[in-house]
């Protein structure tokens, strides 16, 4: 993600202009959420959330600021711990970064990773992330509907899922060499082809409108606001079209406490834990901040017809 080319340059005029006028509506409505205050640090042109843009834009829902969001992580490849991935995601390696794209779709190649997205215009969206130890932030990713590039790359009609993989390289992600770490590596997730096409669902590149860091999945990381963080598999480096289910990584290490479908859901326990409330961050020993979970991570009104007549508490 060196060198950015600004999406106006990239987008047809057309739709340039569409976005111009919806930019102005949109100001007039509404203030951005989050671009102002970050303004000035932002690398990336993106169109910034608004009230009125949905999906995902909150308006109850404070963000959880930049230090802990990019500060308290989950990414086993660079230590269990949740101040490992800042320590040391640095190491990685970011240019030239490569995705391999490949299975039931038209067009598979190994494409660059700028040139994925190239041309599909950066969004912001405000999302929940509710991580299935029971806590929760509200972040800004910048990013582009998985949607608009699998849509580009021609699904094929046989395909079911969508699997993914992040980076396999112990010389620069250390938790890949503990022999004891729990799971298998690389880090592998699934969606269901209609999970993966809803417009919630997100490859981002950024958040407070600047790259990502390494301990949030840079350059390319998946986002699905209504499950459980682990599915939001970070720093991928294959993308495949598949008919069979895939075996996912937490599924394959504990499948009685994680599943496939793994949605929010503040009624189905963990075997240790409940999962009805979360600590939403930053929350301090004195105030720890702690609400009720919404079902769907409160976006059960986009999602629930996903899952109607299924089974939540046995497909967890
Ligand atoms: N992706 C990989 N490759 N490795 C991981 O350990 N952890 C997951 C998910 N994606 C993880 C991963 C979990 S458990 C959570 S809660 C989110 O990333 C955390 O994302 P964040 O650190 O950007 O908040």
């Amino acid at each position: 993600m060196q060198k950015k080319i600004p999406w106006y340059e990239i987008t047809p005029e057309e739709t340039y202009q569409n976005r111009r006028d919806f930019l102005k509506s949109a100001a007039l409505a509404s203030l951005s959420l989050s671009s102002l205050s970050q303004a000035s640090e932002s690398n990336l042109d993106y169109l910034p959330a608004t009230q009125s843009n949905l999906p995902g834009a909150l308006a109850a829902d404070e963000l959880t600021p930049f230090e802990h969001v990019t500060g308290y992580n989950n990414f086993y490849e660079f230590g269990a711990n949740k101040q490992d991935p800042i320590k040391n995601a640095h190491r990685l390696t970011l240019s030239p970064w490569k995705v391999d794209v490949g299975g039931l779709i038209d067009r598979p190649a190994v494409y660059d990773v700028d040139e994925l997205i190239k041309g599909l215009g950066l969004e912001e969206r405000i999302y929940r992330l509710r991580c299935v130890e029971a806590w929760s932030m509200v972040i800004p990713w910048v990013g582009v509907p998985l949607s608009a590039v699998l849509d580009r790359l021609g699904v094929q009609g046989s395909a079911k899922y969508v699997r993914f993989e992040t980076l396999y390289r112990p010389s620069e992600m250390p938790g890949q060499k503990t022999l004891f770490s729990g799971i298998d590596y690389p880090y592998i997730e699934g969606l269901r082809i209609d999970e993966a096409m809803h417009p919630l669902t997100i490859l981002a590149v950024g958040l407070y409108g600047k790259d990502l860091l390494g301990q949030n999945g840079a350059p390319l990381r998946l986002v699905v606001p209504w499950k459980y963080g682990f599915k939001s598999i970070k720093s991928i480096v294959k993308i495949e079209l598949t008919e069979e289910k895939p075996l996912t990584t937490w599924a394959k290490s504990a499948p009685h406490e994680y599943g496939f479908y793994a949605n929010v859901n503040p009624k189905v326990s963990h075997p240790r834990w409940s999962q009805a409330r979360e600590r939403r961050l930053p929350g301090g020993v004195f105030s720890p901040n702690i609400i009720d979970t919404q079902m769907f991570n409160g976006y059960a009104d986009q999602v629930a017809s996903l899952y109607s007549g299924m089974n939540l508490r046995t497909n967890y």
